[in-house]
C-alpha cells in the first residue's frame, strides 16, 4: 500500500448515480467507463442509499433528486459519517436560473460539487477525477486513524498486561512478606520461649546453689556458735566465782564482737556470691577458686575429702565474676556428691590453675572412678542426672556450660583419668 494511496476495498471507488430526470444520463455512464471508473447506477433513492452502505467513492445526483423524498435518508447516511469521511458529493444541476434548491445542496454534510448544465465531457472528468482523488485521501487518513486506533489498543493491552503483572507480583511480594512476618514472629516467640526457659534453669540452679550454700553456712557457723557458747559459759562461771573484772569482761566482749562480726562477713560473702553479674570485672582466678571453696569446704570435711590446689598466681579473667564462681561451684559439689555416693575410700580432689596461650585453665581431677561411658555424652545436657530425685537435678553441668561457653566465650569439657573424671574450664 503506498501511503498516499490509502486501502480501499472493491466498492469504495464507485460512483453511484442517480439520474432519473436526466435525458445524458446514458452519455455520462459512457465518460465515466472511458475514464476507467465503475459506476453503479440506480433507479430510485431507497436502491442509492442501500448502495452508499455497500460502499461508495463518490454520488452523482441531479438536483431535482433533492426536491424528493431522498432527502431523509441522505442526510441520514451523511450524518453517520465517521469522522476521517466527507463523502463527494456531485450534483448536476437543472437548466436555468439558480434554485433555493441547489443552494440548499451546499449545506449537505459532504464535499459537494455543483455542475452546471449543459455539461461539458472535460468538466465532468475533472469534477469525477477530483472527486475519487479527495475520497483516495479520506481513505488515508482512515488507514492513519485505524493504525492509530490499533496502536493505541495495543498499548492498552500492554499497559492491562503490565497491571496484571504488576498486580501479581505485588500479591507475591506481600504474600511473602506475610509468610516472613508469620516466621519472624513465630521465631520470635520461639526465642522468647527459649529464654524463659533458660532463665528459670538459671532459677532452678541458684536455689540448689542457695541450699548448697545453707549447709555451707551451717558448717562455717559450728565453729563461732562453739566460741560464742564457750564466752558465756565462762563469764558465767566467773560471775558466779566472783572473778569477774572489767577488763575480763571488756576481753571476752570484744571478742564476741569479733566472732559476730565474722559470722555476718560469712552471710555477706554467700549472699554477694548469689547476686547475677551486670557488668565485667578483672578477677584471679585464684580467689575465686578458693573463695568458691571456702564456701563447700565444710560438706568436703564432713566426708574426709582432701583438696589439693596448685595455684599459678597471676592467673586473670576479664568476665562475670560470681557467674564463673558458680560454674566452679557445680563442679565441686559434683565432686563431693560422686565420693559420697561411690564412698571412695581416700577421696582426694585435685585442682590446678595456670594459663596456656594466654587463656586461663582450671581442672578439677577427683578419684572417684569417673563418668560412665553411655553416661559421658549426657552430662551437659539440661535435667540430666543419675542422681536420686532429691539429690540431683541435672542443672548444674548444663548451666556451667552456659555460663563459660555463652557468656564467657570459653570452653567447660571433661574426661576419665584413670582415677576419675577430670573437668576443664578455659576463659
Ligand atoms: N566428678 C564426677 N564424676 C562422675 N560423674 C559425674 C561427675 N560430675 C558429674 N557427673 C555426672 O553428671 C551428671 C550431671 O551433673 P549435674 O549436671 O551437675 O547434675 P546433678 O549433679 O544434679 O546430677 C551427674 O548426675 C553425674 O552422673
Ligand atoms: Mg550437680
Amino acid at each position: 500500500m503506498a501511503f498516499d494511496e490509502g486501502t480501499y476495498g472493491a466498492n469504495e471507488m464507485r460512483v453511484i448515480v442517480l439520474l432519473p430526470k436526466s435525458p445524458d444520463a446514458g452519455s455520462i455512464l459512457r465518460v465515466l467507463e472511458g475514464m476507467g471508473v465503475t459506476s453503479r447506477m440506480c433507479a430510485t433513492s431507497e436502491e442509492l442509499c442501500a448502495e452508499i452502505e455497500r460502499g461508495v467513492g463518490a454520488l452523482m445526483i441531479e438536483e431535482h433528486v433533492l426536491s424528493t423524498g431522498i432527502g431523509a435518508c441522505l442526510h441520514a447516511l451523511l450524518d453517520r459519517q465517521p469522522s476521517w469521511s466527507e463523502l463527494p458529493i456531485i450534483v448536476l444541476l437543472s437548466h436555468g436560473p439558480e434554485t433555493q434548491i441547489a443552494r440548499d445542496a451546499l449545506l449537505l454534510h459532504g464535499d459537494v460539487s455543483l455542475v452546471e448544465r449543459p455539461v461539458r465531457v472535460n468538466t465532468l472528468v475533472a469534477v469525477v477525477r477530483s472527486a475519487l482523488r479527495s475520497r483516495r485521501r479520506q481513505f488515508v487518513v482512515r488507514d492513519q486513524l485505524l493504525a492509530l486506533e490499533q496502536s493505541e489498543r495495543r498499548l492498552q493491552k500492554a499497559k492491562d498486561e503490565l497491571d496484571v503483572r504488576v498486580q501479581d507480583r505485588t500479591e507475591l511480594l506481600s504474600n511473602a512478606l506475610e509468610k516472613l512476618l508469620v516466621e519472624s514472629t513465630e521465631r520470635l516467640q520461639v526465642a522468647e520461649e527459649l529464654r524463659r526457659k533458660e532463665q528459670l534453669l538459671m532459677q532452678q540452679n541458684r536455689l540448689a546453689a542457695m541450699g548448697e550454700m545453707l549447709v555451707s553456712i551451717s558448717h562455717q557457723w559450728r565453729q563461732p556458735l562453739n566460741v560464742l557458747g564457750l564466752i558465756l559459759q565462762e563469764l558465767n562461771r566467773s560471775y558466779q566465782r566472783g572473778t569477774v573484772t572489767s577488763e575480763f569482761v571488756e576481753v571476752r566482749v570484744s571478742r564476741a564482737k569479733q566472732v559476730i562480726t565474722h559470722m555476718s562477713q560469712t552471710i555477706d560473702d554467700f549472699r554477694n556470691f548469689l547476686n547475677p553479674d551486670k557488668i565485667k570485672v578483672l578477677f584471679t582466678v585464684k580467689d575465686v577458686v578458693e573463695t568458691t571453696l571456702s564456701m563447700v569446704e565444710g560438706s568436703f570435711k564432713e566426708i574426709m575429702a582432701n583438696v589439693k590446689l596448685i595455684a599459678e598466681d597471676n592467673v586473670f579473667i576479664e568476665g562475670y565474676r560470681n557467674e564463673y564462681a558458680q560454674a566452679v561451684m557445680n563442679i565441686l559439689v559434683n565432686a563431693r556428691d560422686v565420693f559420697k555416693e561411690r564412698d571412695v575410700a581416700h577421696p582426694q580432689l585435685t585442682i590446678t590453675i595456670s594459663t596456656e596461650n594466654g587463656r586461663s585453665v582450671v581442672t578439677f581431677a577427683d578419684n572417684a572412678g569417673g563418668i560412665a561411658g553411655n553416661v559421658m555424652g549426657r552430662i551437659f545436657d539440661p535435667y540430666f542426672t543419675t542422681k536420686a530425685p532429691d539429690k540431683g537435678t541435672g542443672i548444674g553441668l548444663f548451666m556451667s556450660k552456659m555460663i563459660i561457653e555463652r557468656n564467657m566465650n570459653g570452653s567447660l569439657s571433661v574426661r576419665n583419668t584413670d582415677e576419675g573424671a577430670e573437668f576443664r574450664i578455659e576463659v
